[in-house]
């Protein structure tokens, strides 16, 4: 199938190229390098698939255009499918396929490294021990030991977080109105407002859904113990940032770990170090001493990035051959 991938990057590229020709996939894939808006639409004019990841726009009015160049299935290089209008895709007849799961171990390994890097400060330590200052002022950290850890959703991820942190020795409460059974034999399942009242360190791994929309606010980080770890890899719309800066000037929140923010798409996946940043509220977390922000890179380990292009192109080829059903996502059903 003809398929225009959007926001290529090199690793995009080479690991899509090395999946087509392993599995004898037989696409012919166009790599643009741009985010999928409603002005590059046209880049995919005449392309019947389209592949897309999670800073594309893929509201009604780009999904419309695409559809009136002929595009008929969107491919997602990712999980989490917030950003497609499910709606206007059914209504146009449109197949939207999407990643379900690549390595849940590399986004839950990564919320662990923030944790790590958050509490024994060896960000800040790397940069003194470079510039000859051996002073341990400031860097005192806690043990993990013996802490108690809140756990928000308990699906792929949220489990084997937990599992980790079990291994470290904390007690693990969980928060999911679907709790898992498998989780019961080693979480704690607790309302929210007991699990933000007793938790040491919060990590966020459910989706973004209306309901979880700014499911950190000004009201559950008052509900937080004094000095928290907040953690969140999942979807930046999750936390409401001016919140969050709220907690942190007041000591409310004592470490913040961010691999998403709400307004990452017009910052991540880019070298920006030329560039002024004009978003002031994403200036202001760069200025605290106790913040850890990482730019989108939970799912970055090799073992992902081959899974997550295999699972595309396998995609797209059961689409092709009418076995239409691998991994489609619509308004009322999530493969
Ligand atoms: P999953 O679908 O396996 O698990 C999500 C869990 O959240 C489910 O158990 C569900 O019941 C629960 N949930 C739903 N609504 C909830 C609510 N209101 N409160 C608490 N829990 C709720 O998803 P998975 O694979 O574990 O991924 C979790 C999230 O991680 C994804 O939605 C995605 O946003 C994010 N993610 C981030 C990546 C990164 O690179 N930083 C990469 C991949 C995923």
């Amino acid at each position: 199938m003809r398929v225009a991938v959007f926001s290529t990057k090199s690793y995009d590229q080479r690991y899509l190229e090395l999946a087509n020709a392993l599995h004898d996939h037989g696409h012919e894939l166009t790599f643009f390098e741009p985010r999928l808006l409603e002005s590059t639409a046209p880049l995919a004019a005449g392309f019947p698939a389209v592949c897309a990841f999670v800073n594309d726009q893929l509201g009604g009015p780009v999904l419309r255009a695409l559809h009136a160049q002929g595009t008929e299935l969107v491919a997602l290089r990712s999980a989490g499918f917030n950003h497609v209008d499910l709606a206007v895709a059914s209504e146009l007849g449109m197949t939207v396929v999407r990643v379900p799961a690549y390595s849940p171990h590399a986004v839950a390994e990564h919320a662990l490294a923030l944790v790590m890097a958050l509490n024994r400060k060896t960000f800040r330590a790397y940069n003194r021990v470079r510039e000859g200052n051996f002073s341990l002022e400031g860097l005192l950290g806690f043990d993990l030991h013996g802490k108690t850890v809140g756990v928000i959703g308990t699906g792929k991820i949220g489990l084997i977080f937990a599992r980790i942190m079990r291994g470290l020795g904390c007690r693990v409460l969980a928060f999911d109105p679907y709790p898992s059974p498998e989780a019961e034999e080693f979480v704690t399942y607790v309302s929210r407002a007991e699990l933000f009242a007793a938790a040491d360190v919060i990590s966020l791994h459910c989706p973004l859904t209306p309901e979880t929309h700014h499911l950190i606010d000004d009201d559950t980080v008052d509900q937080m113990k004094d000095g928290v770890m907040l953690i969140n890899t999942s979807r930046g719309q999750l936390v409401d940032t001016r919140a969050v800066i709220e907690g942190l000037k007041c000591d409310r929140i004592g470490h913040l770990g961010l691999d998403v923010y709400e307004e990452e798409e017009d910052l991540f996946f880019q070298d920006l170090s030329d560039r002024v940043i004009r978003d002031d509220v994403f200036s202001r977390l760069l200025t605290f001493p106790n913040v850890l922000i990482t730019g989108h890179q939970g799912f970055f380990t090799r073992e992902a990035v081959t899974s997550i292009a295999e699972t595309t192109l396998a995609n797209v080829t059961a689409y092709e051959r009418g076995h239409g059903t691998m991994h489609v996502v619509t308004a009322d059903k999530i493969a």
